[in-house]
């Protein structure tokens, strides 16, 4: 018997073909987010929901969908997941690590490059053809090569923006919740400093922790006035990781000197400011966005549900509780 599938968005080809060979499929074929009451219909009598990084899947869509039986999360970031509620209901919740680190590193490394070289500015100043031709002072920019990355969070991610970056003779600092072996932070060319000290030495600092209640503005207006007035900082994780209120007031007052963000806090809204802020570069979530990558993520996803249906332990739950 094949299990009943909601698939709250299109994804790639191969992922929607695999699951339309391996279940009932019911797709929300629109391309936009599902509704909760959408959500809400389409799990009826459905034991299996995969679902993407916007959907809000509350404790309301859980109480409201008996039949389901596991919850895979097409992202590595879940927190757009009850999971405590998930979890109340012994219902699976599953992610997809490891597939999309060096995607969202090669994004992060852009971030950082674009930011510190003036892309969006040069682009915009190109294409309204107001160059007027090379000029010995013309946007000039901060030198990448030698300088130093502050990276906060250093986990799957962190360390592949680590690997980008020590092609770049960068000196690399890193603060963590919990500090690495000597021999591995050898091994990885890394120096952990506390979490102040990295903001006040890095010339770019590069976010990698997972968003949680205990990341909410984790970078807000205290931690923006330990970073030199040069620096940038670049955001590839969770908006909510910023204050986006006190990046503005950071970037009105020049007390940093830009920013490079794929991520933000109400997508796709975000502050008024930023819109017309130069120091800036500003991308659409695009972390993971290759064609190879998504489909790696929605094939992983793929087999976390399937397992999760068929009662086996999926091979990247994130709430290992429910088996207790
Ligand atoms: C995706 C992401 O764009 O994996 C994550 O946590 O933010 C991105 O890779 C998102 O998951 C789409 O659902």
């Amino acid at each position: 018997m094949k299990p009943n599938v909601f698939l709250s968005r299109r994804l790639p080809p191969a992922v929607v073909e695999r699951l339309q060979a391996a279940s009932n499929l019911l797709l929300h074929a629109e391309n936009r987010v599902a509704t909760k009451a959408e959500v809400i219909a389409g799990l009826q009598g459905r034991e299996a929901l995969l679902c993407t990084v916007p959907d809000k899947i509350d404790a309301e869509i859980i109480a409201s969908c008996p039949a389901l039986k596991v919850i895979a999360n097409f992202g590595v970031g879940y927190n757009n997941i009850d999971v405590a509620a998930a979890t109340a209901r012994k219902i699976p919740v599953t992610n997809t690590p490891g597939v999309l680190t060096d995607a969202t590193a090669d994004i992060a490394f852009g971030l950082l490059m674009a930011t510190a070289r003036r892309f969006g500015e040069g682009e915009r100043m190109v294409r309204a053809r107001k160059w007027t031709g090379w000029e010995p002072l013309q946007m000039l920019g901060t030198d990448v090569t030698g300088s130093t990355l502050g990276l906060i969070g250093f986990g799957r991610i962190g360390k592949a923006m680590a690997k980008r970056a020590r092609a770049f003779d960068m000196n690399l600092l890193y603060w963590n919740r919990t500090r690495l072996p000597l021999a591995e932070e050898a091994e990885l060319g890394v120096t952990y400093a506390a979490f102040d000290d990295v903001l006040a030495r890095a010339d770019f600092v590069s976010l990698h922790v997972a968003y949680s209640p205990e990341t909410h503005h984790l970078i807000g207006d205290a931690a923006l006035k330990r970073m030199k007035s040069s620096a940038f900082i670049v955001n590839t994780t969770r908006g909510s990781v910023i204050d986006e209120k006190a990046l503005v007031r950071s970037l009105q007052a020049k007390t940093i000197a830009g920013a490079g963000l794929d991520v933000f806090e109400r997508e796709p809204q975000m502050e008024e400011e930023l819109y017309g802020m130069e120091n800036v570069v500003l991308l659409p979530h695009l972390g993971s966005a290759t064609i190879g990558t998504r489909t790696k993520m929605g094939l992983m996803a793929v087999e976390n549900l399937l397992a999760g249906c068929a009662g086996q332990r999926p091979p990247n739950c994130v709430n290992p509780q429910v088996y207790d």
